[in-house]
């Protein structure tokens, strides 16, 4: 039988456009690792109207019908009766090979039947040429990777990873249709990839969160919806999820580097329209402590409106989640399945500069370098550092990241800002607290200093049982001997290094003292 030449809907997820595609290259025996056998169901569901052919002229095509079998229930169609005497796995083969009818053949457990019955391994084989061009294909099912040396190459293995948007959309669609007011299409749309990175199971417990607090989707279901993810990717270990109600207005001064987030932004936004190399991929910021370059990442995630996770290189390297190479390379693929999102690498340096285990840190390295190529467009990188002369050239050279970051001490003018923002934040009115004296007091210091010195303040104000005055901000500030100071070579080192090397997240214009 040839199948037709329906083009999948635009709409097909990605597992089924991949299962289409092997059917129609005519592979007849597809291998599935996953513990999620109800998707691979439904994905085979939506493979079969994929492949539908017209059944005669003027009828609307028919859908290949998806049939199922485990060690407890014989062959059978959905919602149909088993076909008896197919319970055994060798009864299932032969019945699929004297089927008349084009079907797709879902196999569940069928890894040990494979593993420990040379007869069945056999009768695979058989079937591996028997049902070439007859439209019938197996599709094994299961959570591990079972596969004897003497099938493995007629097989199309395939490790399904978390179901895609379009599949989400689908999922949520069919869950909420029976609610009093479903949801509409764009708020599906728009609370879809609050899911991705979870398996269907995983989405329903987040799904059934959300409507324990409220009986149908709205808008503000979305944090109960991320919670799921939040837990998920928290027991893991090394990612981090960090939830960021911060905006770009709480970073004092570092207006080149804003604005330059700003277009990526916009960019980011139209990256299903555009080639890869204009997508923005992230960006490195390195400078002196304190200075804003953690709160920066906050705001670029909230900015973009996508969540944000935090890759801990301290916990990649305790060996406590296996060989540090593979517990890296493995969260950065658990990164890309939760994609949309902003990943933030702390301290990026670790990954190159851990002296316990200097092949691992090479293999991580080289790793990350083609995987920042290769990534999905969805993901945009952020990346801190603070020995930034500890990173290789490699990693700077134009190319791995947008663009690399010097995010300095803070200009006269930036100061003020900082100590405005602080001063607000915390319900004083910055005007009344005569921050130009203060300048000559703070040169050299960083952001993380003024705010220091803004909650000393307030703290010595509270236990008086008086109002912030002028003079207390000034007598603190005389007293306190900043970083830069107390560590004049470092601070001195670092900027001269990044000199050459990176933009200034200052624009030069506002460069005072
Ligand atoms: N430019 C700034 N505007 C406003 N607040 C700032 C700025 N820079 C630093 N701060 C304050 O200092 C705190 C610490 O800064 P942050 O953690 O972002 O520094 P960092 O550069 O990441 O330092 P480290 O290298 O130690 O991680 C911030 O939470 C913020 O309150
Ligand atoms: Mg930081």
């Amino acid at each position: 039988m040839v199948i037709a030449q329906t083009v999948p809907a635009p709409e097909s997820s990605r597992a089924a456009r991949a299962l289409t595609d092997a059917f129609r290259s005519g592979r007849p025996l597809v291998y599935i690792r996953t513990p999620e056998e109800e998707r691979v169901a439904r994905i085979l569901a939506e493979t079969g109207a994929a492949l539908a052919a017209p059944s005669s002229p003027g009828h609307p095509p028919a859908a290949v019908p998806a049939w199922s079998w485990s060690l407890t229930h014989a062959l059978h169609l959905p919602n149909q009766p088993i076909q008896l005497g197919t319970e055994s796995p060798l009864a299932a083969l032969d019945f699929i090979a004297a089927h008349p009818h084009p079907g797709l053949f879902q196999l569940r457990d069928f890894h040990e039947p494979l593993r420990d019955s040379p007869a069945v391994r056999r009768r695979l084989r058989d079937l591996y040429s028997l049902l070439r061009d007859t439209g019938k294909f197996i599709i094994i099912s299961s959570p591990v990777r079972e596969l004897p040396v003497e099938i493995e190459r007629s097989v199309l293995y395939i490790d399904l990873r978390p179901p895609d948007l379009t599949e989400l959309v689908s999922f949520l669609r069919d869950e909420t249709s029976q609610l009093a007011s479903p949801p509409d299409e764009p708020l599906l749309r728009t609370l879809a990839p609050a899911l991705q990175g979870l398996t269907l199971d995983e989405a329903r417990y987040a799904l059934r969160r959300a409507l324990a607090d409220h009986a149908t989707l709205t808008p503000a279901s979305l944090p109960f919806l991320l919670e799921e993810k939040r837990m998920l990717v928290n027991r893991g270990g090394v990612l981090e999820f960090i939830s960021t109600p911060t905006t770009m207005d709480i970073i004092g001064g570092l207006e080149n580097l804003k604005r330059w987030l700003l277009e990526r932004r916009k960019l980011f936004d139209m990256r299903e329209s555009l080639s890869q190399e204009i997508v923005p991929k992230g960006l490195l910021m390195m400078g002196i402590p304190g200075c804003g370059k953690s709160l920066c990442v906050k705001a670029i995630s909230s900015h973009f409106q996508l969540p944000l996770y935090r890759m801990d290189m301290t916990e990649v390297f305790s060996g406590r989640y296996g060989s540090p190479a593979v517990a890296f390379a493995d969260a950065c693929k658990t990164m890309e399945d939760l994609a949309p999102a902003v990943l933030w690498f702390d301290e990026i340096e670790m990954a190159v500069t851990s002296t316990e285990s200097a092949g691992e840190q090479g293999r991580i390295f080289a790793f990350f370098l083609t995987w920042m190529q290769e990534k999905t467009p969805g993901l945009f990188v952020a990346a801190t550092a603070n020995r930034i002369d500890l990173l290789p050239a490699e990693m700077i050279r134009k190319g791995r990241f947008d663009e690399v970051f010097f995010v300095d001490l803070p200009t006269e003018e930036e100061r003020t800002e900082i100590f405005r923002i602080h001063l607000s934040r915390r319900g004083y009115d910055p005007d009344a607290l005569n921050i130009p004296q203060l300048m000559e007091f703070t040169q050299g210091w960083t952001g993380a200093e003024i705010e220091q010195c803004v909650v000393s303040a307030i703290t010595k104000a509270k236990l008086a049982g008086t109002a912030v005055n002028p003079t207390d901000l000034v007598t603190l500030a005389a007293r306190s001997v900043p970083l830069s100071r107390s560590m004049k070579e470092q601070v001195n080192h670092i900027r001269a290094w990044a000199f050459e090397r990176a933009i200034k997240a200052t624009p030069p214009k506002g460069l005072g003292k």
